[in-house]
C-alpha cells in the first residue's frame, strides 16, 4: 500500500478523469476517497462526510450492504466468469431474469437483456428498437426522439439522444436521425411557461409536431427519463409521461424509459414509469441493480415486443448485439442479493419520506439565499438547486461560487455534486432523518460562505 504522500503527489497525473478537463484535474486534484461505511465516505485525510451523491446515483443501500458483498465474494469462488453468448448460460443469471420478471411485472416487462452498465443499456434499447421495426417489416423506422436536457450515457447512440451540448459538441457528428423536443422544465423553456401542467401539454404538442414533421413511419422510438436526473433533476407534471405513452401508441413509436437512476426505488416508487402509471416498451436499468458494487445493467423488455422477436421466422430477430460481460455471474449474484435486500428494506418508502424532508429543507434555504434560483425535487431522493447570479435575469452563478460552496459544504460534513449551475443531491435511499438535517446544515454553512 502506497503512503498518502505518494497518492497525493500522483493524483490525476497518470489517469484522465471522466467528465473533467485533464488540465483542471491537474490544477485542482480530485478528493481521494479511501473508505466508506453506511451513508458516509472518508477521504485520505480521514475526513468523513455524508455522501449526498450516493456514489453516482447508485449506492442506494449505502456502502455497508453486507449481503451484496457476501454474494459477490461467494460467487467469485464458485464461478468468477462465464459468457452468456449463444450456447452457454449460468445459474445466477437464469435466477436473476426470473426475479426481475416478477419485480417488473407491474411495468409490463418480462424479459431481460443484460449489460455492463447504463450506457450499454441505452445502446441496447436503441438497437433493439430498430430491430423490432425491421422484424415487423417497417425498416424505415430508424429515427429516435428524445428530450432536451435528457441524459442517456455516453455511447455514440446515447450521446446522440442526449439533450445537453456538453456531451455532444466535441464528439460530433453523432448518429443521424436523432431529434429533440423541449423538456418540461418550468424554470426555463422556449414557451416561457411556468405552470407545470400547461408546460407538459406544450411539450407534448411539440412532440406530436415533430413526429408529424419527421413522418411517423421514420421513427423507431422515443427515449426519456421518467424524471430527468443528470440534466438537473427535472420532474415533469404527472400528465407528461402518460401523454408521451399515448402519442407513441398513436404513431406506432416505441417508448424507451431510461431508468438507469430511477429504477429500484429512487423516485419513491419501485420504478419511475410506475411512479407515473406508465408501461414502457423497454426499460434501461443499471447502477442500483447491484448497489454500485459491480458494473452491471439490464434492459427490460415488454411482452408485446418480446413476442415479435420470439415469434419471428425470418431470421431477422437474431440478436447481433451483446457484451462480453452480459449476464456476468458475479454481477448477477450481486443483483440477486441486492434485489432481495432492496425489497426487504422497502427503500421507496424511506426515499419518499426523506425526499420530502430534503426538498422542503432546500426550499427553506431558497428563502434564505438569493443565489438559489430554483429548487427541484419532491419525488423521492433526487433533488437539485439551480444557482443564479441574479434571480430576475436568471443568469447562471459563476463556477467559482459553485466550487467554493461545494468545498465549504464538504468541509462541514456533506459531499454534494456540482453539475453546470446545479447542485445535485442523490443520497443513498437508506438515509435517516438526522442525515437529512445534517446535509441541510452543511449546505446552510456552504451558502452562507458564498452569499
Ligand atoms: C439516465 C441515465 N442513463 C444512462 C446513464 C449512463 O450510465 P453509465 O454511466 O453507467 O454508463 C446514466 C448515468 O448517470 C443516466 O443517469
Amino acid at each position: 500500500m502506497n503512503d498518502s504522500n505518494f497518492l497525493k503527489e500522483h493524483n490525476a497525473k497518470s489517469l484522465w478523469h471522466p467528465m473533467a478537463h485533464p488540465a483542471d484535474s491537474l490544477a485542482n486534484p480530485p478528493t481521494i476517497i479511501t473508505g466508506a461505511s453506511g451513508v458516509r465516505i472518508r477521504d485520505i485525510d480521514g475526513h468523513e462526510v455524508i455522501d449526498a451523491v450516493g456514489g453516482l446515483w447508485n449506492v442506494n443501500l449505502g456502502f455497508s450492504c453486507q449481503p451484496v458483498k457476501d454474494a459477490i465474494a461467494a460467487q467469485l469462488d464458485v464461478l468468477p466468469y462465464y459468457s452468456t453468448f449463444r450456447g452457454t448460460s449460468n445459474d445466477q443469471v437464469i435466477q436473476l431474469a426470473e426475479e426481475l420478471r416478477t419485480f417488473f411485472a407491474p411495468d409490463g416487462l418480462s424479459r431481460a437483456f443484460f449489460t455492463s452498465g447504463g450506457s450499454d443499456s441505452v445502446e441496447t434499447a436503441l438497437r433493439l428498437a430498430r430491430q423490432y421495426h425491421k422484424i415487423r417489416g417497417e425498416a424505415a423506422r430508424t429515427k429516435f426522439l428524445s428530450l432536451k436536457k435528457g441524459y442517456h450515457g455516453t455511447h455514440m447512440g446515447g450521446a446522440s439522444v442526449n439533450g445537453n451540448a456538453n456531451f455532444r459538441t466535441q464528439y460530433e457528428p453523432l448518429l443521424p436521425g436523432c431529434h429533440h423536443i423541449p423538456a418540461p422544465y418550468t424554470y426555463r423553456n422556449p414557451f416561457n411557461e411556468s405552470d407545470p401542467e400547461r408546460l407538459a401539454q406544450l411539450c407534448l404538442q411539440a412532440l406530436e409536431d415533430e413526429i408529424t414533421f419527421q413522418g411517423a413511419g421514420t421513427i423507431a422510438a422515443f427515449i426519456m427519463e421518467p424524471i430527468l436526473g443528470a440534466g438537473g433533476v427535472i420532474p415533469p407534471h404527472a400528465s407528461f409521461m402518460p401523454g408521451v405513452r399515448e402519442i407513441c401508441d398513436k404513431y406506432g413509436i416505441l417508448l424507451i424509459a431510461d431508468e438507469v437512476i430511477t429504477a429500484f426505488g429512487r423516485t419513491g416508487s419501485w420504478s419511475g414509469s410506475r411512479h407515473w402509471g406508465v408501461q414502457p416498451d423497454f426499460m434501461c436499468t443499471a447502477k442500483a441493480i447491484t448497489n454500485g458494487y459491480f458494473p452491471f445493467g439490464a434492459v427490460m423488455i415488454a411482452d408485446q415486443v418480446a413476442e415479435v422477436f420470439e415469434q419471428d421466422e425470418t431470421g431477422r430477430a437474431a440478436i447481433g448485439h451483446g457484451y462480453t460481460y452480459s449476464g456476468h455471474p458475479v454481477g448477477a449474484a450481486a443483483a440477486l442479493s441486492c434485489l432481495q435486500e432492496t425489497q426487504r428494506l422497502n427503500v421507496p418508502q424511506n426515499a419518499a419520506a426523506r425526499g420530502q424532508e430534503l426538498h422542503q429543507g432546500l426550499q427553506a434555504l431558497q428563502q434564505k439565499y438569493a443565489l438559489i434560483g430554483d429548487v427541484r425535487g419532491g419525488h423521492g431522493l433526487m433533488c437539485a438547486m439551480e444557482l443564479v447570479a441574479d434571480r430576475d435575469t436568471k443568469s447562471a452563478a459563476d463556477k467559482k461560487t459553485l466550487a467554493t460552496l461545494q468545498e465549504v459544504t464538504y468541509q462541514n460534513g456533506t459531499m454534494v455534486r456540482v453539475s453546470g449551475p446545479n447542485i445535485i443531491l442523490s443520497p443513498p435511499l437508506i438515509l435517516s432523518a438526522q442525515d437529512v438535517t445534517d446535509i441541510l446544515a452543511a449546505l446552510d454553512i456552504g451558502f452562507a460562505a458564498v452569499s
